[in-house]
């Protein structure tokens, strides 16, 4: 049994994610981690809200709320969404929680006292329409790098590079697109990330079992130009964790705070506290999973987050932690996914772009936006969501295959041997597990190889020609024939693919957790051990009772992928 420790890119608290967000991290990171548990590993999944930064202060204004409430109210409308799609973390945590207060202001003071935090007296854009200082991402205009005309002041989007606001040509406020700016002296701190620059690119040339996707973005910062740079890590505003050197203050940087890029990655290590301290648990039961010296060393840590996160993952935050030298977990992993788009488009949380997820939980039940949205995972390029390819993939992989399958074996059974297992003498039994068994044994071999790697599309078609086996089989084997010439035999058929269906339950869970309870359930599965050989289709006894499960999906009708296409085609307020 290993230890496996789990992170998701924690979402923004500025609003209800999009389905883009949910597949690009949190949502493959729940599949690893329910697989995970289920193969009998010790899983420690972690994620929370991201509750700092001008977003937060913007997002809070417009709501008219004072922003701590705002933030208090939203994290609790993420976490029921987070419920709602079943993640399960956990501990879903707070990025500005006082325990993230205290860890951030400790590394700060490490990373100091190692000579890595420079102070430097820096320019800072002021708009005079807008009568405050503006924040990198509120400043818009060209990128330097590729020339795209929509470039944030933090960040390209079209190339990822990482920008301070003052490298952008042209710049405007995105605020009142005013481009009445001034130019400041002030003091900050920054991280002295290029004197890492070895030690980094060292770390990152032991990966090389690591996704092309991840060590390319981080080669590409560690060498393009002048390599890597210093980065930025504090900020003039009021919302943050207020810049302090471990616990003591730092003079010149008062009522200054970190970089919400600073302090949301100590938050993956903060959620394992936060979690120790909500549950009665001892300090050493939340260092056994991030310090070195406590029992981490044995831990393997996998991260998952969307493209435009990996430098902040394999470049800054190892940078805090290797610089703050005190036996700190590093990553092991790192999953990195492409976008999602939308209908010939970007999905997009400031336009109101695309489906957002509790638009989708309204409309259909969970399983149908996992499946879908795990099964066209963007993973080596990007892909996109059409409401033609969602409704023909909803009625096909999860009607036609998985639900017909349950469908004709339990209800063939209740017609001719009633709720129960059926009875049958034991050689026909057996022969009829070994034929199937000869074609699910490979296939799930497979389907462990995939998932082990985080090869979520591949580990998707694997399951679905896991599910396609069963109506072969029931197709060939033909119980409904047999029964007229040769009951016994049919019963051994029958006992068999209701077998089947039992272990759909158990090896589709980490896709579809609530069908397969609903499945499991039905089918009165109470042991939902991982199946290893032929006689796991042999786990529902003859005389074990079932009854017959409703419709596990039903199919998404023309009109309604009308009436939805029509509705989700524009933006919402
Ligand atoms: O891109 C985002 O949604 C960020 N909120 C992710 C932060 S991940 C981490 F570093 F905490
Ligand atoms: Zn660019």
């Amino acid at each position: 049994m290993a230890r496996i420790l789990i992170t998701s890119a924690i979402p923004y608290i500025n609003g209800i994610k999009h389905l883009g967000n949910l597949v690009g991290s949190q949502l493959p990171a729940d599949l690893y981690a329910r697989y995970m548990r289920q193969r009998g590993h010790e899983v420690m999944f972690l994620c929370a809200t991201d509750e700092h930064g001008t977003p937060a202060e913007l997002a809070a204004a417009k709501a008219g709320k004072p922003v701590a409430e705002f933030c208090a109210e939203m994290h609790e409308v993420q976490a029921g969404l987070a419920r709602g799609f079943r993640l399960s973390f956990d501990h879903f945590g707070r990025s500005s929680s006082p325990q993230n207060h205290q860890l951030t202001q400790y590394f700060a003071g490490r990373l100091a006292d190692a000579g890595l935090i420079e102070e430097v007296s820096e320019r800072q854009v002021y708009s005079n329409a807008d009568g405050r200082f503006l924040p990198d991402r509120y400043i818009e205009g060209t990128c330097p790098n590729c020339g795209y005309d929509k470039a944030r002041g933090d960040q390209c989007e079209n190339c990822t590079k990482q920008l301070d606001p003052t490298d952008l040509i042209d710049p405007r406020s995105a605020i009142s697109g005013s481009t009445d700016l001034e130019v400041c002296e002030t003091k900050h701190l920054y991280l002295r990330q290029s004197a890492l620059r070895d030690q980094l690119d060292a770390w990152i040339d032991t990966k090389s079992d690591w996704p092309v996707l991840t060590t390319s973005i981080a080669k590409k910062w560690l060498h393009d130009g002048d390599g890597l740079q210093d980065r930025g890590i504090t900020r003039d505003l009021n919302w943050g964790v207020p810049v302090r050197k471990g616990t003591e203050d730092w003079p010149g940087m008062e009522g200054k705070v970190f970089y919400v890029w600073f302090d949301a990655p100590i938050e993956y290590i903060a959620a394992a506290v936060e979690w120790a301290d909500a549950n009665g648990k001892a300090d050493a039961d939340w260092q056994r999973w991030w310090r070195t010296d406590k029992g981490a060393d044995d831990v393997r840590y996998v991260q998952f987050m969307g493209k435009d996160n990996v430098p902040f993952h394999t470049l800054s935050f190892p940078a805090t932690i290797m610089g703050a030298d005190d036996n700190w977990k590093l990553v092991d992993y790192i999953k990195s996914f492409n976008y999602l788009n939308y209908d010939g488009g970007q999905f997009s949380t400031s336009q109101g772009r695309g489906i957002f997820q509790d638009q989708a939980l309204e409309i259909l039940p969970v399983d149908y936006w996992r499946w879908w949205l795990l099964s066209h995972a963007p993973e080596s390029s990007d892909s996109e969501f059409t409401w033609e390819n969602f409704q023909s993939s909803v009625n096909k992989d999860l009607a036609d295959v998985l639900g017909n399958f349950v469908s004709r074996i339990t209800k063939f059974c209740r017609s001719k041997f009633g709720e129960v297992v059926p009875d049958a003498p034991a050689d026909l039994a057996r022969a009829e597990r070994d034929a199937l068994w000869s074609r699910i044994g490979p296939l799930l071999k497979e389907y462990e190889t995939q998932m082990e790697a985080m090869e979520v599309r591949k580990s998707a078609n694997t399951l679905r020609a896991i599910w396609v086996v069963g109506n072969e089989y029931l197709q060939e084997a033909a119980p409904w024939s047999v029964f007229k010439t040769d009951a016994d035999r049919a019963a051994a058929i029958v006992a068999t693919a209701l077998n089947l269906a039992g272990l759909y339950a158990i090896l589709s869970a980490p896709f579809i957790p609530e069908t397969s309870e609903t499945l499991g359930r039905a089918l009165n599965v109470t042991d939902f051990d991982w199946p290893s050989g032929v006689d796991d289709l042999a786990r529902l006894p003859a005389g074990h009772g079932f009854v017959v499960p409703d419709v596990l999906f039903a199919k998404i009708s023309d009109e309604d992928r009308e009436a939805w296409q029509e509705r989700f085609s524009g933006t919402r307020a």
